[in-house]
């Protein structure tokens, strides 16, 4: 399929790359891009092959956030009944391979949102991450206001909405919104290493470690706890358990059939 505003391929056959591509507007999330986006993502999560995907966007920005010049004329019956935002926004939440944001520039508003969207995040050292939307006489609409204090804590993430500063990817790595930071440079090379090494392991598992991480966003700790030991119990009916297992019982490398 062929995409306007983002640009998609392949890595060694197994990791999906999806690059924001609307460089003139800071990659600024409209609703042509947020539905290509989720055709995107879903063909991926559709293809057998594909392991891990990663989703970035270039070096000056993520993205900048969601289209202003688009959202500026809507009253509240357009994004109401429209389903402005949420109609194709969430799409990522439902896709069950790993996705991980690689960021570099802005991070803001919308992209801020679309990066704390991704299951982990690693930062390029220009990284800018903000929830400027308060400057506009809005708020965080697509989870900003709920993911962000899970990731920094209150006070950090009050700060971010209230006053809209930026914060700078050394002080997000120490707040937890990051998991690492490198330099730009390094940025696309360090994402696909961690994709790769996730491919290297059983889909299965994988798709059963995000769920449950996920699930302690979802959960009191003892539900939690007991969604994961019944995955953990699950993944025992698995081919991939006894390959995984026997592999490492008998010092080989495992050879995991998805299954
Ligand atoms: C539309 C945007 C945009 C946005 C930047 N641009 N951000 N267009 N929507 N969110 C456009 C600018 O209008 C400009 O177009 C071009 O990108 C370059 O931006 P500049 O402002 O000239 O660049 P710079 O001076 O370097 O400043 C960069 C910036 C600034 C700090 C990122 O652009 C900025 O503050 N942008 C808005 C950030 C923001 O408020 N985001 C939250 C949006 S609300 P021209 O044509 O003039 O060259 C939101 C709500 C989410 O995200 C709700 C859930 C979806």
């Amino acid at each position: 399929m062929s995409y306007e505003n983002i640009e998609v391929r392949t890595e060694a056959g197994k990791v999906g790359i999806i690059t924001l591509n609307r460089p003139k507007a800071l990659n600024a999330l409209n609703d042509a891009l947020m539905t290509e986006l989720g055709q995107a993502l879903k063909a991926f999560d559709a293809d057998d092959a594909i392991g891990c995907i990663i989703l970035t966007g270039s070096e000056r920005a993520f993205a900048a956030g969601a289209d202003i010049a688009a959202m500026a004329k809507y009253s509240f019956i357009d994004t109401y009944k429209g389903d402005y935002i949420t109609r194709n926004w969430e799409t990522i939440r439902s896709i069950r391979k790993p996705v991980i944001g690689a960021v570099a520039g802005f991070a803001l508003g919308g992209g801020c949102e679309l990066a704390m969207m991704c299951d982990f995040i690693i930062a390029a050292d220009n990284a800018k991450f903000g929830q400027p939307e308060i400057k506009i006489g809005v708020i965080p609409g697509a989870g900003g206001t709920q993911r962000l204090p899970r990731a920094v804590g209150k006070s950090k993430a009050m700060d971010m909405v209230l006053t809209a500063r930026m914060m700078d990817a050394a002080e997000a790595e120490r707040a937890g919104l990051v998991s690492r930071v490198v330099p730009f440079e390094k940025l696309a090379d360090e994402a696909l290493g961690a994709a790769l090494i996730i491919c290297g392991y059983s889909q299965i598992s994988v798709m059963a470690a995000k769920e449950s991480v996920n699930r302690a966003f979802e959960s009191g700790l003892s539900d939690g706890v007991m969604f994961e030991r019944r995955l953990f119990h699950a993944l025992f009916a698995t081919v991939d358990q006894k390959e995984g297992m026997d592999a490492f019982l008998n010092k080989r490398a495992p050879d995991f059939k998805n299954a």
